[in-house]
């Protein structure tokens, strides 16, 4: 049917008639706000390149994940650590002593309705910052998974809820699987990154995780920006190995992969709104330049309508007490 019958215009009218035909709408559940937890006490450490994010002591961190909770519902976190010291391989990363371990500890008796994913990876512990162990020059696969396994055990010790690799090794998921299981670990689910790629929108991240590689890129395990049929290959390894959900990171720049991903094999689809599509919104607001809220709604409506389940986003807390107030 065409014009003059069909008017598209009649369903857009009012804002009745608008909200009732809206397809794609964010709510809490969807979203998973990041975190960055490090030593010391009384610690609320600005993180300059991400306007609104800090790096927190456990203390500290314990107040606000309990002020998300009660402010916007969010139950949801992901956390990232900043040691004490780093060594060769991230073994620090391996104990109950590490940081994120005591975070969990802390966090599960102060606030246990939130939900705990721990993001699993060496670059943050490691004194180079690459993601695993260095032989000759690169990072050595069958080597990291190793600590990735032992590290993803404590942090299930610990009591995180859902285990997140980011390393991109290979294999790593059936390792990470066989020893959460080995460990009585076999209802933790995991969460793989699974195509992730090599992306300058994890700038101000590394600032925020303190976890920038000391020599070259991270482009021998991290995608390449340009593929997507990749992506599948590597999603569908992760299936294969025992994941329970696979993302896509970034988000923005890589709409089309999250929709190809959720098409193709009708999965939990996750999508990491990074830290760089985060600060390019803070710093075009700062400017004055750009409707912050409005864009913040758009961005995150978008990426579920690609086909992401849950979106990993820095705007969590602040997209929330914003659909709160406006209401
Ligand atoms: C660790 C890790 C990174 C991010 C999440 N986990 C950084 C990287 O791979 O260099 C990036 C998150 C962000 O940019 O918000 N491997």
């Amino acid at each position: 049917m065409s014009f003059p019958v069909t008017r598209l215009r009649r369903l857009r009218k009012t804002p009745a008639i608008r909200n009732m035909v809206r397809e794609t709408i964010v709510n809490k559940d969807d979203l998973i706000m990041p975190y960055f937890v490090c030593p010391g006490e009384g610690v609320q450490n600005p993180i300059k390149s991400m306007p609104g994010n800090y790096q927190h002591s456990i203390d500290m961190l314990v107040k606000e994940v309990k002020d998300l909770y009660e402010t916007t519902g969010v139950d949801k976190i992901l956390l990232f650590g900043i040691p004490e010291e780093k060594d060769e391989d991230g073994t620090v990363a391996c104990s109950q002593h590490a940081i994120v371990p005591r975070a969990i500890t802390a966090l599960k008796e102060a606030v246990p309705e939130v939900m705990i994913v721990a993001d699993v990876c060496n670059c943050e512990y490691t004194t180079h910052g690459h993601c695993g162990t260095i032989v000759d020059g690169d990072v050595n696969n069958d080597l990291t998974l190793k600590t990735l396994a032992a590290q993803s055990v404590a942090l299930a010790v610990a009591g995180a809820d859902i285990i997140a690799p980011s390393d991109m090794m290979d294999g790593r998921v059936a390792a990470i699987r066989n020893a959460l299981d080995e460990n009585g670990f076999e209802n933790t689910p995991i969460m793989a990154y699974s195509a992730k790629y090599a992306s300058a929108f994890y700038g101000p991240f590394r600032d925020a995780a303190e976890s920038a590689p000391q020599f070259g890129d991270r482009s021998t395990y991290q995608m390449d920006p340009a593929n997507s049929d990749e992506a599948l290959r590597e999603v569908q390894e992760d299936i294969n190995e025992g994941a329970d959900m696979v993302m896509v990171k970034p988000a923005l720049s890589y709409l089309d992969v999250i929709n190809r991903v959720k098409s193709t094999f009708n999965m939990p689809v996750v999508a990491y709104n990074v830290s760089g599509e985060f600060s390019m919104v803070k710093a075009a607001a700062q400017n004055g330049w750009i409707d912050e809220q409005r864009i913040i709604r758009e961005i995150l409506t978008s990426i579920k309508r690609a086909g992401a389940d849950v979106i990993i986003t820095y705007h969590a807390k602040e997209f929330m007490l914003n659909q709160i107030h406006s209401k």
